[in-house]
This record gives structure tokens, C-alpha cells and sequence, in this order.
């Protein structure tokens, strides 16, 4: 049965499945589970997965082994110093961190551990030999250097290190070293005066300067009597976490710190206690845009219309009705760094509702009169004192988009405006992708620029990618 890495699948794949996990409030493992299962079970969810990119870096590795549902692997090379032990249940700290672990152990270092022993404890066969036919009938070396996410030497002994610098490669060990195009990541362990001599100093200088990264090692007591100092080994549980760190470094939070909102969907404007004007507005854009502002750290304050979708996670929402009632909710969680209007209000409600369901009559028709709505986005963009630093309103038009939008960025006093055709060609409407323009100023003309066909989770990410460039960068220009 093949493994699956999660790390290592595209982008756009990774960037759909935390969003879709993080809406479902599952692991993304689980999310994985479960969009496996319906789709046996033939009920899956349309997958509205971004398009497939290239990945930023490296050349993906070809993940080809047994195992559990892994997030990333590790090949631990295991050097001959009595810290050997450590590395037992170093394999044990990696899989718990859900890291598939394949081991190598040099010829030291089986006088201090078995391969029996590191292949119980990682589940998988240890490699030992360069001139395995079996395994070197397929470049088994060349395999165990690139089908991982990251390569871990511990103990890193002196001559390994020394090996290492020197590029040389006449075991598995060293020419796994000098083959591999992942991070390295060395656990020096030695006796004291092995770690200060000048070739070691020289040769952990080189590594540094090759890129190899260090955890350790630590001072205290050595394994030999009597002796203490610095060439200990890092503690399996510290060389784990540095390894977590390499493998899932910090997802980046450009919004830490800011307050967004963002109304998205319909309103409903009641004519009696069962009828309603609306539009087609599934707020699938504005719940989108809500979920990529969290995702990016910001606290996320979502007035929603009536709508036929789940909360997004991490995101307060207030669910609203009519217009009326969305100016309020928005007002009411003033101030904000940035506002996103993105709901399709109803421009007219009726002049008074009726309290009884309106009956035909011979009559005729009932007389509807209509009043305007409140502008929420014009009302927000003139205010004095909580007027949001950023107000970005939307344009779903579907004749004379620019024209109309650029009318509207000034009509209504926003920053910028999103503009979309939303005929009913281009299946915008209830649909998941969109094409946009984003419309800012610039020198004091109106900059248009134009974005590809995009899922609505990718219009919401651009988006958002957008805001944080333009915090980080030169100030924004805006109205007020
Ligand atoms: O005038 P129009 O409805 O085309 O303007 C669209 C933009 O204005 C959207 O950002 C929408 O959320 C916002 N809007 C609003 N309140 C209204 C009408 C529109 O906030 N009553």
C-alpha cells in the first residue's frame, strides 16, 4: 500500500485542503480521510481545488513506501558513537510528530545498535550497504538521498562531519550526504576535545557554509569517565523539534494583529411574513475572502446574509437578514483595520411590510412601493472618526465592468473595488470560480489590474496576499 505526503503534494492541492479542513474544523489528515471516503462512497463534494501549481523549490520526491498517512519524511542516518542509543528513540519523537523515518546505520554504527532494533522502531527495512544489490539495483542510495523531505545525521560523529566536508562518499552513509538536494540537519556527538580540535572547528565551518544545519551539541558529562564539556548529543526530543521546524516551518501570518471585516451573500428585505425581495448572492466570494483573512491571522468579523454555507473556523459571524439590519452589525464592530464589502445588498426594500401574509384581491396587484436601502459601503467609506484605514467594496456588473466599476470606486468613496462580470454566461453567480479585476489608485488614476480565471479560494487568497503587501509596503493611497 503507497504512503501519501501531504507536504508533498501541489500548492494549490495543500492550500484547498487547509482551507477545507480548517472550514470543517478537522485535521488535514482527516480531511484527507474523508474526501477519500465519499468519494469510495461515491457522495463526494465537488473538489473546487485550486489549479495545480508548480511547487516553489525542490523537485518533488516520488514517495513510494508503506506506512500510515504521513506528513513528512525523515532518512536518519545513525553514526557509530555510543549516542547512538538516543537515536532509538529519536525515530520514536519523528513518528509521533507523524514523520515517516527511514534508517541507515553506518558500519560504527552497528556496534552500538542493531538494524533489527531500528527497523522495529520505524517500521520500515534499515539500509546499511552501498553494494546492496537490492536495493542498489534501483540507485537505492540515490532514492534514500531525494525521497524524503529531510535528512538527519545523529549522532553526526567527527568523521562523518569530516567526510561530509570533504565530499567524500564510499559508504551509504556519505554518498546519501553528497547525493541528496534536501536540508541537512547534523546532531554533532564527540568527546570534547574532538568537537575543539581545529579540523572539526574547520570542518563544522565548512558544513555552515554549505548550508548543513546544527542542533547541539550540548555541554555536559560524556559517556567516558570523568570527562565533561561540550560534545554531547542533543536530546532525541530537541532534535525532533528542530527537525519539525526545517520540515513545517511557521506558516506565515502577514495579518497577525488586524481586525478585518467583511459582509458577504443576499439580504432578504420582507414584503409580508413569507415573501422577500433578494438576488442570487451565495456569499461563497465573501465567506471565501473571511477563511483566507483568518488563515492569514487577522480576526475576522463576518456579517452574513442568508446563506447556505458553514461558518469558516476561527472567524465570528453574525448572521443577518435585511440590509437594515447588516448596516448595524457592521457599524457595530467598528473599528476595524480593514473592511471587505462583498455582499449583494438589496438595493430597495418594500415601504412597509406586511404583517399578514398579502392576499390576491380582485383588486389586483398589491402595490409594492420600494424605498432605497442604506449604501453600507458608502456609509462606511464617508465615515469621519471610525472610518476603516482600508474599505474595499465590490463590483458585480454585467455590462461596462470597468466603466462601471471605476464609477463606483469614486461613487462611493473605497479604496479599491473587485470587480466582477456576473452574466449569467460566465456561471459567477452560485458558481465557484471568478475573474476579476482589482481596481486601486495609483498617482491618482485608477490602476486596473487584471486577474486569470481563479476559484473563488484563490480569487480570496490573491485578495488577501494583496492587503498584506500593501500594509507591509508604502502606505496606501486612499481617500481619506
Ligand atoms: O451599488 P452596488 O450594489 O453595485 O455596489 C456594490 C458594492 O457596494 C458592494 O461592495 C456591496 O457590498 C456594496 N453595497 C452595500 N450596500 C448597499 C449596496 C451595495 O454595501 N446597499
Amino acid at each position: 500500500m503507497a504512503s501519501l505526503t501531504i507536504r508533498k503534494l501541489d500548492e494549490g492541492v495543500k492550500t484547498y485542503l487547509r482551507l477545507r479542513s480548517a472550514k470543517n474544523r478537522r485535521s488535514v489528515e482527516e480531511e484527507v480521510r474523508v474526501i477519500l471516503r465519499e468519494l469510495i462512497e461515491g457522495r463526494e463534494e465537488p473538489l473546487a481545488a485550486p489549479a495545480p501549481q508548480q511547487p516553489a523549490s525542490s523537485p518533488p520526491a516520488t514517495p513510494q513506501r508503506a506506512g500510515a498517512l504521513a506528513e513528512a519524511s525523515v532518512t536518519l542516518i545513525i553514526g557509530g558513537g555510543i549516542a547512538a542509543y538516543k537515536s532509538l528513540d529519536l525515530i520514536r519523537r519523528l513518528k509521533e510528530r507523524r514523520i515517516e523515518v527511514r534508517c541507515v546505520l553506518t558500519k560504527a554504527a552497528q556496534h552500538f545498535v542493531t538494524p533489527l532494533t531500528a527497523s522495529a522502531l520505524s517500521h520500515e527495512r534499515v539500509y546499511t550497504d552501498l553494494f546492496d544489490p537490492q536495493s542498489e539495483f534501483d540507485a537505492g542510495h540515490i532514492r534514500l538521498a531525494r525521497d524524503c523531505d529531510l535528512i538527519v545525521v545523529a549522532p553526526a560523529t567527527a568523521d562523518l562531519m569530516a567526510k561530509m566536508a570533504g565530499g567524500h562518499a564510499d559508504d551509504l552513509a556519505s554518498a546519501i550526504l553528497l547525493a541528496t538536494n534536501r536540508k541537512i540537519l547534523l546532531a554533532p556527538a564527540m568527546n570534547p576535545l574532538m568537537w575543539s580540535n581545529a579540523a572539526t572547528r574547520r570542518n563544522v565551518a565548512q558544513l555552515q557554509r554549505d548550508g548543513v544545519i546544527l542542533v547541539g551539541p550540548n555541554a555536559g558529562e560524556m559517556a567516558e569517565a570523568g570527562e565533561a564539556g561540550t560534545g554531547r548529543m542533543a536530546e532525541a526530543i530537541e532534535i525532533a523539534a528542530a527537525a519539525d521546524r526545517l520540515l513545517r516551518p511557521p506558516v506565515p501570518r502577514p495579518l497577525a494583529g488586524k481586525r478585518v471585516l467583511i459582509t458577504a451573500g443576499p439580504t432578504h428585505e420582507p414584503i409580508d411574513p413569507v415573501r422577500y425581495i433578494a438576488n442570487r448572492s451565495s456569499g461563497k466570494q465573501g465567506f471565501a475572502i473571511a477563511a483566507a483573512a483568518q488563515a492569514a491571522g487577522a480576526e475576522v468579523v463576518l456579517v452574513s446574509g442568508p446563506v447556505d454555507l458553514d461558518d469558516p473556523a476561527g472567524v465570528a459571524v453574525k448572521h443577518v437578514e435585511s440590509a437594515r439590519q447588516m448596516l448595524e452589525q457592521v457599524e457595530a464592530s467598528l473599528p476595524v483595520d480593514i473592511a471587505i464589502f462583498a455582499a449583494a445588498v438589496a438595493d430597495w426594500r418594500v415601504a412597509s411590510e406586511g404583517a399578514q401574509k398579502l392576499k390576491k384581491t380582485a383588486a389586483g396587484m398589491p402595490p409594492l412601493q420600494l424605498v432605497e436601502n442604506p449604501d453600507i459601503l458608502a456609509t462606511i467609506s464617508k465615515l469621519k472618526d471610525k472610518r476603516p484605514p482600508l474599505v474595499i467594496g465590490f463590483a458585480a456588473e454585467t455590462e461596462h465592468l470597468l466603466d462601471n466599476a471605476s464609477a463606483k470606486l469614486t461613487r462611493k468613496g473605497c479604496d479599491w473595488i473587485v470587480a466582477n462580470d456576473v452574466s449569467p454566461a460566465t456561471g459567477v453567480m452560485g458558481g465557484d470560480r471568478n475573474t476579476v479585476h482589482l481596481l486601486t489608485r495609483k498617482d491618482g488614476a485608477i490602476d486596473v489590474d487584471s486577474w486569470p480565471v481563479m476559484t473563488k479560494d484563490q480569487v480570496a487568497i490573491e485578495l488577501v496576499a494583496h492587503i498584506a503587501r500593501s500594509l507591509a509596503g508604502k502606505p496606501l493611497e486612499t481617500t481619506s
